[in-house]
């Protein structure tokens, strides 16, 4: 029996908080609401970023929650110990009330006292510092945790450099930004100007050195530390400071000092029961009895596949119930992926018809008692997703017959973009999917040519849309699309900024960058680069919607569309116009031939990142999209 069930863990954690003046408050959705830069919330304090910033909340300075969240950019992890693409995150925010003192001291004793863990098992990390940004080290969070341990009689060390020098018996860790920094985008170069953010202290659970996890591991040559990846330690929370905002010049001291603390609930789940995998907590026990699986006897590859169904399943319950739809494009999208890698997943292990529905119906009964709406759109769950599997039942078969056909029993070498293609086309097998399955068979997949053969198509058919690929796993012709769009927004916003005289001259677009020459005469001031870039990102994050038209070349000109300088164009010419669908604002219109994305909330954060002169009269920007 586990020492304590998922569901009193979740009431345990809030009312522990609720005991210390905080409300608690409902989950969000997992469709972000006001939020069009990213897909899928991903965390408990993206719901709450314009209270960090200053805004009052209806509800206190002191809130908690537990909040679905799903990452996509975690797919490819799942099935290790520890990776699910939906998990829950337990939250509490003191919106500038409480800070680091009382964070710590009462995670700590929640941890320890209301869960039981045995904190000899509990490893801390801390800041660095950043001195170039006048950030620094966070002595004063090392100094509470080191006094909370040693209160407990373990001696709590601080050290830096784990990462070159390892563990050295100590308790309490520095390290650098990719660690221990924490932004909605990451780390502090990559955000926008006005994005919150702050030094974090996370905490990791030990599954002990005796099992030998490191030795066995891809890291086994490299010293063993609380962020090395091997599997030893795992991340249960984090605790976010967020105390700071980027600035066009750097960074400032936000008007308010807050704490976000962000904890896996199924994660401190598993710590708390001994347990050494997410998956074997009784959130996925009633799931397991579906598969009718006996891990004991299955091979790694095998317990792979089976929780990467689990997880896959779970997640579209709940995206599903959240409004989501298979499609092509955008969540709809992702939704589709997650369902039918589980049922080429489900057809590897030889599961029975029924096993999906029997699935969803554990998803649901599991989570009844938190999540009541999923009982109360069971029907429409089923529906929808006994319908993609009813869609891709029909071709799933011939799809790996196929598959083994062209692919297995290729000799050596790689699978050209035309069979990854047509398995896409015909047998409804999404790409990541087929590059999967090719890889497990040893081979390459030529990744250019299937994006080729992609544009054929869709340039051929005008049905496929640029947004197949989304979800944060953006592939190289994603990105250029992204990139592209995100051009037509910069040519207006320097229009705007640095006047009509700005011509584009060129530009070149590669997954990387976009540059972009263009008329001007002198060298663009700071003020002029910060404008341009926070016009296009306010146009990104109003979602603009992207328009395609054909008509004669008069007519285009007419309507005012900007062209390259000096470029003669066709008697039939396409153009692209980017307008608010609400009060019908037009941002940008140019002769085009595409493709373009369909909304602009998708394409990301747009960054220059360079302003130079690329000849006389004339200037070259280099811009990027942040993910
Ligand atoms: N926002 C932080 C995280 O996601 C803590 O809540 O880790």
């Amino acid at each position: 029996m586990p020492n304590i069930s998922a569901q009193e863990l979740r009431t345990k954690y809030l009312e522990f908080f609720k005991s210390k003046g905080h409300t608690i408050i409902p989950s969000s959705s997992l469709v972000p609401e006001n939020d069009a830069t990213t897909l899928f919330t991903g965390s408990g304090m993206q719901p709450m970023v314009p209270y960090l910033l200053g805004e009052s909340h209806p509800k206190g300075n002191r809130l908690t929650d537990s909040q679905k969240c799903f990452r996509s950019q975690d797919i490819e992890e799942v099935g290790d110990n520890r990776h699910t693409t939906f998990f829950e995150m337990l939250g509490n925010w003191s919106l500038g009330d409480y800070f680091k003192q009382e964070q710590i001291q009462w995670m700590f004793e929640f941890l320890t006292e209301q869960v039981g863990l045995d904190p000899k098992f509990l490893y801390i990390t801390v800041f660095r510092g950043k001195e170039d940004l006048g950030i620094s080290r966070d002595e004063e969070s090392a100094k509470i945790w080191q006094g909370l341990f040693e209160q407990k009689g373990i001696a709590g060390k601080i050290l830096d450099f784990p990462e070159k020098e390892g563990m050295r018996d100590g308790r309490i860790f520095y390290y650098g930004e990719e660690k221990n920094w924490w932004s909605r985008v990451g780390v502090t170069g990559n955000m926008p100007a006005g994005e919150p953010g702050g030094p974090d202290s996370e905490m990791f659970w030990d599954y002990g050195e005796h099992l030998g996890i490191h030795e066995k591991s891809d890291f086994k040559n490299q010293p063993c530390h609380v962020n090395c990846d091997c599997g030893r330690f795992v991340e249960i929370g984090n605790n976010v400071f967020m105390e700071y905002v980027k600035t066009q010049s750097g960074f400032e001291k936000l008007k308010q000092h807050n704490v976000d603390f962000g904890g896996g609930l199924e994660r401190m789940l598993a710590a708390a029961n001994g347990q050494q995998s997410v998956f074997d907590t009784d959130l996925f026990k009633n799931m397991w009895e579906v598969l009718a699986l006996d891990q004991e006897i299955m091979t790694n590859q095998e317990v792979r596949k089976a929780r990467i169904i689990l997880d896959h399943v779970r997640a579209s319950v709940f995206m599903v119930s959240d409004g989501m739809q298979p499609s092509n494009k955008d969540r709809g999208y992702v939704l589709r992926r997650l369902l039918r890698r589980s049922m080429v997943m489900g057809r590897l292990l030889n599961l029975k018809f029924h096993w999906l529905k029997a699935l969803i119906g554990q998803v649901v009964s599991t989570y009844a008692e938190s999540y009541p709406e999923l009982v109360d759109k069971s029907q429409n769950i089923f529906e929808v997703i006994e319908g993609e599997q009813a869609k891709f039942e029909k071709t799933l078969e011939k799809g790996l017959k196929q598959f083994e056909l062209r692919i297995r029993n290729q000799e050596l070498g790689e699978v050209t973009g035309k069979e990854a293609f047509d398995l896409y086309q015909t047998y409804g097998f999404p790409w990541e999917l087929t590059k999967e399955l090719v890889e497990n068979f040893g081979h390459k997949i030529k990744q250019k040519d299937f994006e080729a053969e992609f544009k054929k198509h869709q340039e051929l058919s005008r049905t496929a849309s640029a947004g197949q690929f989304k979800g944060g796993l953006a592939s190289h012709s994603d990105k250029i699309v992204r990139l592209h769009t995100a051009t037509h927004l910069m040519n207006a916003a320097l229009r705007q900024v640095l006047g009509e005289g700005v011509w584009q001259k060129g530009s070149n677009i590669t997954e990387e960058r976009t540059r972009f020459d263009f008329t001007f005469e002198r060298k663009m001031t700071l003020e002029e680069v910060g404008h341009v870039e926070s016009l296009v990102n306010g146009w990104i994050g109003r979602d603009l919607t992207v328009k395609k038209e054909i008509m004669p070349y008069e007519e285009a000109r007419k309507l005012n569309a900007i062209g390259v300088f000096g470029e003669k164009y066709a008697d039939t010419v396409s153009i692209y116009t980017v307008f608010d669908p609400k009060s019908n604002e037009i941002i940008s219109r140019e002769f085009c031939g595409g493709p373009h994305v369909e909304h602009t909330g998708i394409i990301g954060k747009f960054k220059i990142a360079k302003e130079e002169a690329s000849s006389a009269g004339v200037r070259r920007i280099k811009a990027v999209i942040e993910y």
